[in-house]
């Protein structure tokens, strides 16, 4: 693996969709899901596994699952919260699972419905149920950066959850900001300590944009060792059950950093931009991202006629 490269894990059918109050069909998931395939992305969080009381937007995972052309080289994620929503992911034959607690015992309970301690031990039957399967799994710490409830949370805390995870035999982890709370001083030591303990080609960093610090944490995390992103299309995403949420980091703005930087993420940033535009008329309303209405450096523009005449 080039060591440079940034792999930007896609997550727009999954932490973006989920916020959505418009239906979106399951065709229209499926059109979405191979479009991003065929821009480059190595992994995508195509759907969740959750209760369809919880999040109704994606209550049709498995056809979703079942209705995509999946590529080869590309990993089809979901997000499963318990033992029951690990055997649907795995009878939809996704290729991971990625597992959900968050630090915050608050928040947990209102995402989950449970404890810290209730998640983990759902998560050793997970293990479990998928020892002989071809899944690979990934645990996520949410909140790890702070909660919209109990604010500050304890860096210690953060690290002894990922060491729990590793401990149950879990290989991928993910750090999320919930809602947007880091600030890039503090991804920078909290993910130079994960890297003790974690490779980096197994830690994924997930930001949202809430207070507008995304991508400025990307570049610290990335300087600290990180070379794995979640980043949603658009910049759509959000968790229902964190007050004040909103969009994950936006990729095409992500890859388009990467580009002018001159890190390689092997994503299409032209295409990617093409299926970002299509994105108001599927969710109903304007997306954040910013590079589908700027464009990138090089789409430059006319000279005016008045300024070809000085
Ligand atoms: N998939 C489908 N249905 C599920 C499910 C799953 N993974 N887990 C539970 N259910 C169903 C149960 O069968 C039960 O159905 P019934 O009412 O028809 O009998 C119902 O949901 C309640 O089950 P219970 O185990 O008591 O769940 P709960 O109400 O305590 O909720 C969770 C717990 C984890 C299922 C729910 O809070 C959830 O899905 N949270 C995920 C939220 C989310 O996705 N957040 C954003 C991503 S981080
Ligand atoms: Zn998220």
């Amino acid at each position: 693996m080039n060591d440079e490269r940034l792999l930007v894990q896609e997550v727009a059918p999954r932490d973006g969709l989920q916020i959505e109050s418009k239906w979106v069909e399951t065709a229209d998931k499926i059109a979405l899901i191979d479009g991003l395939s065929a821009c480059g992305f190595t992994r995508i969080e195509a759907g969740s596994f959750v209760s369809p009381k919880a999040i109704p937007a994606l209550r049709d995972g498995e056809s979703v699952f079942k209705g995509i052309e999946r590529q080869e080289g590309v990993i089809y994620v979901a997000l499963v919260p318990n033992v029951k929503g690990a055997q649907r992911a795995l009878d939809a034959n996704a290729d991971e699972l990625n597992l959900v607690m968050s630090a915050s015992q608050t928040h947990n309970r209102a995402n989950m419905r449970m404890s810290c301690e209730a998640s983990l031990e759902g998560f050793g039957d997970i293990v479990a149920l998928a020892q002989g399967t071809k899944a690979m799994l990934n645990a996520t710490v949410a909140t790890a950066f702070g909660c919209p409830f109990e604010g500050h949370i304890d860096e210690d805390r953060v690290v002894s959850i990922v060491r729990a995870y590793r401990e149950l035999g879990i290989d991928g982890i993910t750090l999320a900001d919930t809602t947007g709370m880091a600030n890039p001083r503090q991804v920078a030591r909290l993910v130079t300590r994960v890297l003790e303990q974690v490779p980096a080609s197994a830690l994924t960093l997930h930001f949202h944009n809430t207070r507008g610090l995304g991508l400025a944490n990307v570049l610290a995390a990335y300087n600290a060792g990180a070379r794995r992103f979640d980043a949603a299309l658009g910049g759509l995403g959000g968790c229902p059950f964190a007050p004040g949420a909103s969009g994950n980091i936006c990729s095409e703005d992500l890859v388009n950093m990467c580009d002018e930087m001159g890190i390689p993420t092997g994503v299409d940033l032209q295409k990617l931009i093409t299926l970002s535009r299509t994105l108001p008329a599927l969710v109903g309303h304007d997306v954040p991202g910013q590079i589908a209405k700027a464009g990138r450096n090089c789409d430059l523009h006319p000279v005016p006629d008045y300024v070809r005449a000085i």
